[in-house]
């Protein structure tokens, strides 16, 4: 996903606030920047292809101002990075200018009928099809334009929109990509994340699907792509702007592993009942009945979100015996799914807005299931658009690679299942006793924090392999699938996750030195099992990295390196086992200088299929 900020104000001098609102949310990764401006009738614009800091140079030599303007980052889905191809798009007229993320799917369609009626194209994108839409339709209104314009557009968007001859008007418009409105004394802005507002204002105002903002200096008014008048709070936003700095890190990856000691509590922070050994989800609390007689849950996500479903799977089969299947939301959405009337559908998803993830729970949904987000990002469209849900509270995750959202996501699908056991099988004592392990979280996983040091050096020893494979069973086979991904995602290393037991059907092929192997193998009942797999990769020369709960005897005579962690209740076991993985992998990326919070190719949340 892309960046979108727009502002509208009394005062001439928005381009700051609009270069400032792009590097809030630079982490979502971009090749080319730029911004639009209207003053005396007329646009100014400035582009580039590649980072802010060369749009801000741009700026400094040839600065632009006004009282009206949009600016955009954009990660390229149609029309290779360039300038030409960098938003703001303009029409024929060159008074028109829209920013925009999303897809139009249409858009060769509409290109072809615009081509004919003599508009001139100078890009590759789908988003300058929309700018010649507005032309078209532009008859004094560029509101109305764009409301005309937008039902002949098929696909997703989040837009803002001026007109150089309406210099007090923005117009911002969503439908499957994220809009909201700013609200502040003499300016409004809209953007496509509160991350690029919340330096100027708190008080924003979410918009939903097929609705559209029309803001002006004094204030803003919101309706329906079909005209009929909306009226919503305002929120405020409770983030602080440190939350989302780096706070004195290299990195906001390693900013946000060293929050997890307070994360995984933030996640069930007043979620726990020590006494009654239970949990409470009061944004589950409608759907208790449908939850506690669900005959079979589905749950829908990708990536590291997928990860936690795996592991969410274990939890709940283990502590409440209900049957769960995790599917990949972009296979679900695709492949017919059988839904059965009570099915709950469970949407895990850091940012709220994977195009796969809501696509696929609104599959689920039109086939009528219920469906429960647990979601980070507040008033992400998932969230709003599930029937329900919890929110894991782990604030603003910066880095592309997930990390403290994965571990909140876990403690939620811990009180979820403790919550779930505690309505059928799992007694009092055995709840009080989760709820005991589960608090004592934080302080172990300080304590592994505190041998960063250490995983750094082992790091180092290893940067230099270009394949990795990594072992882990029952709980920890979905930790070995997350800890590969880190590796993959930010040090661009070949690795791959598997069940150890399934190394002797194929993967035991490629042990020899030159393939490090990460046994996750914490002191629970795979442990001697795991130990027999060690045995088959040292005998055939391949070295080990161990992550294990106790360290002596056996393990020392088997592994290279080994990582001592703390040990909890199996099925807490990822959430400290994971932390290693994560540390690992951004040592290593580190180490081979890769560019650890936006990795090459990838985005934070990936909005377009
Ligand atoms: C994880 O490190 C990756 N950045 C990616 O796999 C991510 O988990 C996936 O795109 C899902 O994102 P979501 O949780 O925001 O839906």
């Amino acid at each position: 996903m892309c960046g979108i900020v727009g502002c509208v104000a009394k005062d001439t001098d928005i381009v700051p606030a609009l270069v400032e609102g792009l590097r809030r949310v630079e982490y979502r990764g971009y090749d080319s920047a730029g911004v639009t401006v209207v003053a005396d009738g007329a646009l100014s614009s400035r582009k580039v292809a590649g980072k802010i800091a060369a749009l801000q140079d741009r700026l400094e030599k040839h600065p632009i101002q006004g009282a009206l303007g949009i600016a955009h980052t954009r990660w390229a889905t149609h029309g290779e990075p360039s300038e030409v191809n960098a938003h703001p798009q303009l029409d024929c007229t060159g008074k028109i200018a829209v920013v925009h993320n999303g897809i139009v799917e249409n858009y060769r369609a509409l290109r072809k009928t615009l081509e004919s009626k003599g508009h001139v194209f100078k890009s590759e994108t789908d988003t300058e099809v929309l700018a010649h839409l507005f032309e078209e339709h532009y008859e004094g209104d560029i509101a109305e334009a764009v409301r005309k314009a937008l039902a002949r557009v098929q696909g997703a968007y989040g837009i803002a929109v001026v007109h150089a001859d309406e210099p007090e008007v923005l117009v911002g418009a969503r439908n499957g990509s994220p809009l909201v409105v700013g609200v502040d004394a003499g300016r409004n802005y809209v953007a496509s994340d509160v991350a690029a507002l919340i330096r100027h204002t708190r008080d924003v105002v979410y918009l939903d699907d097929l609705e559209m903002v029309v803001a002006t200096p004094e204030g803003f008014s919101m309706t329906t792509l079909e005209n009929e008048m909306i009226t919503r709070d305002v929120e405020r936003v409770t983030w602080n702007i440190d939350m989302i700095e780096k706070n004195g890190y290299p990195h906001f990856m390693l900013k946000e592993i060293f929050e997890q000691d307070r994360t995984v509590m933030d996640a069930v922070r007043g979620r726990l009942i020590e006494l009654a050994g239970d949990a409470i989800l009061g944004g589950l609390r409608e759907h208790r009945r449908a939850l506690n007689t669900a005959r079979r849950m589905i749950i829908l996500a990708c990536g590291t979100s997928w990860h936690a479903g795996l592991i969410g799977e274990y939890m709940i089969e283990d502590l409440a015996r209900i049957p769960v299947e995790v599917e990949y939301a972009s296979e679900f959405r695709y492949r017919n799914p059988v839904i059965e009337p009570g099915d709950i559908v469970l949407v895990i998803s850091q940012s709220g807005e994977t195009s796969d993830t809501l696509a696929a729970m609104n599959e689920a949904h039109r086939r009528g299931a219920i469906a429960l987000g647990i979601v980070n990002v507040v008033g992400s469209t998932i969230a709003r658009q599930s029937d329900g849900g919890v929110y894991t509270h782990a604030g603003p995750e910066i880095g592309v690679a997930s990390t403290k959202a994965f571990t909140s996501q876990l403690m939620v699908l811990s009180a979820l299942a403790l919550m779930l056991g505690r309505a059928r099988d799992i007694s009092v004592a055995e709840g009080r006793h989760i709820v005991g392990a589960m608090r004592e979280l934080p302080r172990q996983i300080r304590e592994i924090l505190d041998t960063n040091d250490s995983i750094r050096d082992i790091a180092r020893r290893y940067a230099h392999h270009s394949n990795f494979l990594y072992l882990g069973r029952g709980y920890n086979f979905p930790v070995a699938l997350e800890g590969a991904l880190k590796l993959k995602e930010i040090s661009y290393v070949h690795a791959e996750g598997y069940p150890a037991a399934e190394m002797k059907h194929g993967p035991i092929a490629l042990i020899d030195e030159n393939m490090p192997v990460v046994v996750v193998a914490p002191k629970d009942e795979f442990y001697k099992k795991i130990l027999s797999n060690m045995e088959e990769v040292k005998s055939r020369g391949g070295s080990i990295i161990a992550i294990v709960s106790e360290s002596e005897g056996e393990v020392e005579r088997l592994a290279d390196d080994v990582i001592e962690i703390p040990n909890t209740m199996r099925h807490l076991t990822p959430i400290l086992t994971v932390v290693p993985l994560q540390l690992l992998a951004y040592h290593i990326a580190v180490e081979r200088k890769c560019d650890v919070d936006q990795p090459r190719n990838l985005a934070k949340s990936v909005t377009v299929e």
